[in-house]
């Protein structure tokens, strides 16, 4: 039996910039999992998940390929997964095997209410895990965040992909995104799968961070649940109306963001924090100009709050409910925020950075 997890994220900063290729984010991994668990069968194979309501749904090949009743499918992005690694593997000439997959999650709260810390990012990482443990074929997080990606990406994504950065890397990172358009052509001209992973992808950074030793972060829960997806269609929608802004906006996050990555160099908390108003700043106007819903007003008592507290804090992600951070100095008091929050509504969520391993922290050029 196999058992392979992949942790949920966060976004810190560059939230919507991020989505064009180039400009960078700051993601974290959390210490909240989703585990996949695999086991060799016979003739057929399943799938049981809290998505199909704990109905182990069955699997079979037709002409040697994956194949699920569509009208049977609750999990799309684990079905892509699995589809995608298969052709992986039969470019690399393994011979494919059944199995039972079963999937358990920690990133939604008790009552199945989301909080937004990136589940399909995280069951596409540890279902992947999963499989290429199954061939025992060594991975890096590279391969498995360009695998995800390729998976999201047939999958029609309108994201940055950056959630599967951070649950395969894990720790801090500061993120870019490729040029789409790059691999959505490398697919459609056939390119093996086994070839596209080991090629540079065009504008795509990845570069783990060491956090500040007296850095704190604290996660706000606002308990309104909010779809990513549908906040990015909004903007994307209303972006030709604003293109100038949009336009500025774009730079104007690039340099905020690139100043926070130079103050984790630095190991700078107040700059760190500097970065965070900045941005919060940056996202109002956005919001503001857009139309779209970003900071909701639980997120702007949540960070008016934290601020009276000494933290820095913003939304995070694309906003409109879910969650925001708040960056203190651990030398700070956090428990009258706390206690704030909660005359508010608002959820201390007792998570921690999670890092798997020692990371290489050589830094990366960034460039336009
Ligand atoms: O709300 P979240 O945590 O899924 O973050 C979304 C961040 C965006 O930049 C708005 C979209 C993306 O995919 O990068
Ligand atoms: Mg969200």
């Amino acid at each position: 039996m196999i058992k392979a997890s992949a942790p949920g994220k966060l976004y810190i900063a560059g939230e919507y910039a991020v989505l064009e290729p180039g400009h960078p984010a700051l993601i974290v991994a959390l210490d909240q999992f989703i585990t996949v668990t695999l086991k060799e069968a016979d003739t057929q194979g399943s799938i049981c998940s809290s998505y199909s309501n704990g109905i182990s749904i069955p699997w079979t090949r037709k002409n040697g390929k994956f194949y699920i009743d569509e009208r049977e499918n609750p999990f799309s992005y684990i079905t892509k997964s699995v589809t995608l690694v298969e052709q992986y593997l039969l470019e690399l000439g393994y011979d494919l095997k059944y199995f039972d997959l079963t999937i358990e999650s920690e990133l939604d709260n008790k009552d199945g209410r989301k909080y937004g810390l990136g589940s399909s990012g995280a069951v596409t990482i540890a279902t992947i895990k999963a499989i290429l443990s199954l061939y025992e074929i060594n991975y890096t997080s590279e391969l498995l965040y360009k695998l995800a990606a390729i998976t999201h990406l047939s999958l029609n994504s309108n994201g940055s992909f950056g959630d599967l950065a951070a649950s395969s890397y894990g720790g801090w990172i500061a993120y870019s995104c490729f040029e789409k358009n790059w691999v959505i052509k490398q697919l459609k001209e056939k390119s093996p799968i086994r070839q596209l992973v080991e090629q540079e992808w065009p504008k795509l950074r990845i570069q783990p961070l060491k956090a500040p030793a007296d850095l704190r972060l604290l996660i706000g829960w606002t308990g309104s649940p909010a779809s990513t997806t549908s906040l990015v269609d909004q903007l994307n929608d209303e972006q030709n109306e604003i293109h100038d802004f949009y336009h500025q906006f774009l730079e104007d996050s690039y340099r905020c963001v690139m100043w926070i990555i130079d103050a984790f160099k630095e190991s700078d908390i107040k700059k760190i924090q500097q970065g965070i108003r900045i941005n919060r700043h940056l996202l109002k106007s956005l919001a503001e100009k857009s139309r779209v819903n970003i900071e909701t007003e639980a997120l702007t008592d949540l960070c008016n709050i934290a601020e009276e507290f000494q933290g820095a804090a913003k939304s995070s992600g694309a906003g409109g409910g879910d969650c925001g951070i708040v960056l203190f100095n651990q030398q700070e008091e956090i428990l009258p925020m706390i206690n704030a929050w909660k005359e508010k509504g608002i959820v201390d969520l007792p998570l921690q950075v999670y890092k798997e391993k020692m990371t290489d922290y050589e830094p990366i050029i960034w460039e336009d």
